[in-house]
């Protein structure tokens, strides 16, 4: 396991070209894998996760190749997939394995997926649930929640289908389901999630309709390869418009990011504290919206957030209680029971985390409450192998009185493998 220990800093100053966005890479990767003819994408990410579906694509028997941030996928048809001759390891990656499960419904043969020890405690109930209904056969531990699991797909039926959860990976696992679905699938959330699947399926040309919570796809669409080109992941981004707000000094300035409103909940409510966060050139590719962001220091006060708004910034919560432990006033943050369920128990990891460094931060049951100090003292901090939090806690390192020592540094590939070198980067003692 590797280890680094960050120093206070006492300016945060650069520009950043963050990784392209995982969440669209992943989905750059299987819909071209689905689709007929090539796929071209720029910029994708090249963390674990995203490697994780571009190994599964090769185990159905998908063709394509890689050159650091590009690829190419020689579509044949997602008709043309082949029974896989071994169990597809989906590493770390949730969106993986959601994804992948929806996208096998469809097909007549056999799949058994896993991962590592943190993917096979997670819930897969949510999407095994929908896709039984639409007529697949899922198996596994706990009656088909846990990994390992088992699908055999066939014929689907479309139909209504109402999820649990505000989960952009269950809802997107019931779209792909439903474009091999007989008739039309109607996807319903309780609140709206991230739509990059919606987005992108449009363009590869399947029919489909989303508006808030709603999504309506008709079966049978041929998709077709599609350039697919990155925009920075702004949860990545979210780490420097942290450090950028809360350093003593300096100007952090992150090309090309993702700005999708289904995103940027946690710029918002940096805002809403009161960041010094401007959006500029703001543009738009396959349909995604991106900008140039540029960050400026700022002294930030506590805020209330729940509701509707926690899917805007589920991924960006870690660091965002770094910044309400730095803030004048509390911080609540409710309705975020969804973190207990992430590669850790985020709410469990980040509150014991933050009590190391002397913040004042008590665990919730759905979320944290956090009363802001001048401070953070300094510490030993453990990743538990969860990418958000070894990149939280550098930001927390960068802005406490005697830095911070993180082990388990390395899962930072999952989703941003050169954080540590642009983070140094950005930084002076
Ligand atoms: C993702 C959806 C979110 C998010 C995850 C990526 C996606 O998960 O936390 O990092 O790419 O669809 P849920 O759908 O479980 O909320």
């Amino acid at each position: 396991m590797s280890g680094i220990f960050v120093r206070p800093v006492s300016r945060a100053v650069g520009e950043i070209f963050v990784p392209g966005d995982k969440s669209i890479s992943h989905r750059a990767a299987l819909f071209g894998g689905m689709a007929h003819g090539e796929t071209y994408v720029s910029d994708f990410l090249p963390g674990e996760d995203c490697l994780s579906t571009l190994r599964c694509l090769s185990q159905l028997g998908v063709e394509w190749e890689r050159q650091g941030t590009e690829v190419w996928i020689r579509g044949q048809g997602m008709e043309n997939w082949q029974e896989p001759d071994d169990v597809l390891d989906v590493g770390n990656s949730g969106t993986t394995i959601r994804l992948m499960l929806g996208a096998l419904a469809g097909r007549d043969f056999a799949a058994t997926l896993s991962g590592d020890a943190s993917i096979r405690k997670r819930p897969m109930r949510r999407v095994a649930e929908p896709l039984r209904q639409m007529g697949a056969t899922i198996v596994g531990r706990q009656g088909g929640n846990l990994a390992p699991l088992t699908i055999v797909g066939g014929s689907l039926a479309g139909g209504d289908i109402r999820i649990p959860v505000a989960s952009a990976q269950v809802k997107s696992a019931v779209i792909l389901a439903g474009l091999n679905a007989q008739g039309e699938t109607i996807v319903e959330e309780p609140a709206p999630s991230r739509d990059h699947t919606e987005r992108m399926l449009k363009a590869f040309g399947a029919n489909i309709v989303h508006q808030g919570t709603r999504v309506q796809v008709k079966g049978g669409a041929r998709l077709r390869g599609q350039h697919v080109s990155v925009p920075g992941d702004v949860s990545s981004a979210a780490f420097f418009l942290v450090l950028g707000s809360l350093a003593p000094s300096g100007e952090i300035f992150l090309h090309d990011v993702g700005v999708n409103p289904t995103r940027t909940g946690i710029v918002d409510v940096l805002k809403e504290m009161g960041a010094d966060i401007e959006f500029l050139n703001l543009r738009e590719h396959t349909g995604e919206p991106r900008a140039n962001l540029r960050v400026r220091p700022a002294a930030l006060r506590g805020v209330e957030i729940g509701g509707a708004l926690i899917p805007r910034l589920i991924d960006e919560i870690p660091v965002l209680a770094v910044a309400a432990a730095l803030a004048e006033g509390e911080t609540l943050i409710r309705d975020a029971a969804e973190l207990r369920v992430k590669e850790t128990d985020r709410i469990n990891t980040v509150v014991a985390g933050l009590k190391e460094l002397g913040a004042d931060v008590e665990e919730l049951p759905d979320g944290l409450r956090i009363i802001g100090r001048p401070r953070l003292t300094g510490g030993s901090l453990k990743s538990h192998g969860d990418h958000r939090l070894a990149m939280a806690w550098a930001v927390a390192g960068a802005l406490s009185a005697q830095g911070v020592s993180i082990e388990g540094t390395e899962a930072a590939q999952v989703s941003y493998p050169e954080f540590f070198r642009d983070f140094e980067r950005v930084s002076r003692g």
